[in-house]
């Protein structure tokens, strides 16, 4: 891992810089809303899982963590890429976008396990560690700070005043009509409880 940040207050890399770039520009090309609460969501998970990658002294190019929760949700959105549910579609956005970048060391499987567990409830059997923190992330942002799990408050507090919520409740009803029109079962099934689907069937491992 070189030449990370592990912020936005941090100037990125040459390359770092390029990767972010690129995360932003096909966020504004697929997502519909108008107004920062959809992006300030995005960046409040990326400050989020980054915190807890730190912390855990875990290992992930921050600039990858940064295409990953920028681009987490834009299954939902996008016409382009198929999957039975949006997170395997986010997963698919994220390949073809990423098809000739290079992504750092992190295995290719890692970083689809990142996406497609982030909207767990529970904790998943053999889930890579990395991807635990893009789970937790997901539940801290959702609870507003009440998870933290165990980061202190304040640091907590400050991500959510930085990225101020904007319209994003509004978006938040417009992504469950969304499921819910297109996919409603596999909330249960799939995205939420994944009955049936671990990371060790992912990954083919006995
Ligand atoms: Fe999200």
């Amino acid at each position: 891992m070189t030449e990370l940040s592990s912020t936005l207050d941090v100037v990125p890399s040459a390359r770092g810089a390029r990767l972010r770039a690129h995360a932003d520009a096909v966020f504004e090309q697929v997502s519909p809303y108008s107004g920062f609460g959809f992006r300030h969501h995005c960046r409040r998970l990326f400050r989020f899982a980054t915190m807890l990658l730190e912390r855990d002294g875990l290992r992930l190019d921050y600039d990858v963590a940064y295409m990953i929760a920028m681009w987490h949700d834009l299954g939902i959105l996008s016409e382009r890429d198929e999957g039975h549910h949006y997170l395997q579609r986010s997963v698919a956005l994220f390949e073809r976008e990423t098809r000739d970048l290079n992504l750092g060391e992190t295995p290719p499987q890692i970083l689809r396990e990142c996406i497609l567990y982030n909207h767990r409830l529970m904790p998943v059997p053999n889930l890579s560690p990395v991807a635990e923190c893009f789970r937790r992330a997901v539940l801290m942002e959702h609870s507003r700070g009440f998870c933290r799990f165990g980061l202190d408050r304040a640091s907590v507090a400050k991500v959510f005043e930085e990225y101020p919520r904007g319209n994003f409740d509004r978006v938040l009803l417009d992504f469950a009509f969304r499921t819910l029109r297109r996919e409603p079962l596999s909330l249960v099934t799939g995205i939420f409880f994944g009955l049936g689907h671990t990371p060790i069937a992912e990954r083919g491992t006995p």
